[in-house]
């Protein structure tokens, strides 16, 4: 297959069944990282940069600005880069080194703020960053995942349809939410598209975005310290909220159980999915969202001085299954 920028490479059809993780359900996860921005993220990334051409706000040469944990921040790199829009990316310290560097190799200016909000997080310095820098140079265009409707229009033109096309019937999905982008998108499509479908909204414990206390986190990906304007809880018909160190967990059992190193919050979706596995009945096809993997996580969720310094203990593979093994496993 030939293609013609690096970002139209958008694998939307992979799912791995995970039999170790219910006796009573069949589980399969969509694989989001298997595109050259490693994330699902290059769905919303090109969603955003898409309506802004449509829009006329962005052309070769302006300059575009936002805020992300990381993996937006890869995926507007790279598409910014084949288009020659230069590209400056609002991160925190909870973003990893490996995807800074990654943004700075595809030419991205990168902007580390320091100063936690009052709800434990940094996405309200992140903002201010944005604003403070577009009152300098109001040339520039900030394309706001936390507000813009074609983040949710990404994952309901993509992602949910792609979802339900490959599984055919989804009795519960369970998914992350950050900018809740995938939530909305996926949630909205799949009340209109699959009614029957239990929508599980998947939060870290000290997010705000569902109304629940802030908190400390240290995993990018999943949870905010400001609820973002996209945010539908009403599409949920339940939240979970996961707390990391079960997220940790969660990602070393998958991979020992299957050999697949997943990232931090498809942890989170793991843990919560282990969590409500004993209410299953009659043998539900259970969807969950993996959105990236777990090459960018070795030096946090797979490192055990890091894990061991914030969490206190390790909890590894050893760790007993919630379920048990599968049946002549
Ligand atoms: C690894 C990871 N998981 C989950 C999410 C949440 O996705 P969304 O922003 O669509 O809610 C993100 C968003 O950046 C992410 O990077």
């Amino acid at each position: 297959m030939i293609y013609a920028n690096a970002h139209d490479i958008i694998t939307d059809d992979v799912f791995v069944a995970l039999p170790y993780l219910s006796r009573r359900a069949d589980v399969f996860l969509k694989i989001e990282g298997f595109n050259p921005a490693g994330s699902i993220k290059l769905k919303t990334a090109l969603g955003l940069i898409e309506d802004a051409e449509r829009r006329g706000s962005v052309s070769v040469g302006v300059p575009v600005i936002e805020s992300s944990s990381g993996n937006l921040g890869i995926a507007l790199s790279s598409i910014c880069a084949a288009k020659g829009y230069p590209f400056t990316c609002v991160v925190d310290p909870n973003t990893s080194e490996s995807a800074i560097a990654h943004m700075r190799a595809l030419g991205a200016e990168v902007v580390t703020v320091r100063k936690t909000d009052s709800n434990g997080g940094y996405l309200h310095s992140r903002i201010a960053y944005i604003h403070e820098r577009l009152q300098r140079q109001p040339e520039m265009v900030w394309l706001n995942q936390y507000a813009n409707p074609a983040n949710t229009r990404a994952h309901y033109e993509r992602t949910a349809k792609n979802l339900l096309a490959g599984l055919g019937r989804i009795d519960h999905l369970f998914v992350g939410t950050g900018s809740t982008g995938t939530f909305v998108g996926c949630a909205s499509y799949l009340r209109e598209h699959s009614p029957h479908t239990r929508i599980v909204a998947v939060d870290s414990l000290g997010s705000v975005t569902f109304g629940a206390a802030p908190g400390r986190r240290w995993i990018p990906g999943l949870g905010a310290s400001r609820r973002p304007e996209l945010c539908r809880p009403e599409l949920a018909h339940e939240v979970v909220h996961v707390p990391e160190e079960d997220a940790i967990r969660e990602c070393r059992r998958v991979a020992r159980a299957t050999g697949l190193l997943v990232g931090g919050s498809t942890g989170s979706v793991l843990a919560a999915i282990a969590r409500r596995e004993e209410e299953f009945r009659d043998r539900p096809r259970v969807a969950a969202i993996s959105p990236d993997l777990g090459d960018r996580y070795l030096k946090t969720v797979y490192d055990d001085d890091w894990v061991e310094s914030r969490f206190g203990t390790v909890r590894t593979a050893e760790t007993p299954c919630l379920v048990g093994a599968p049946e002549g496993g």
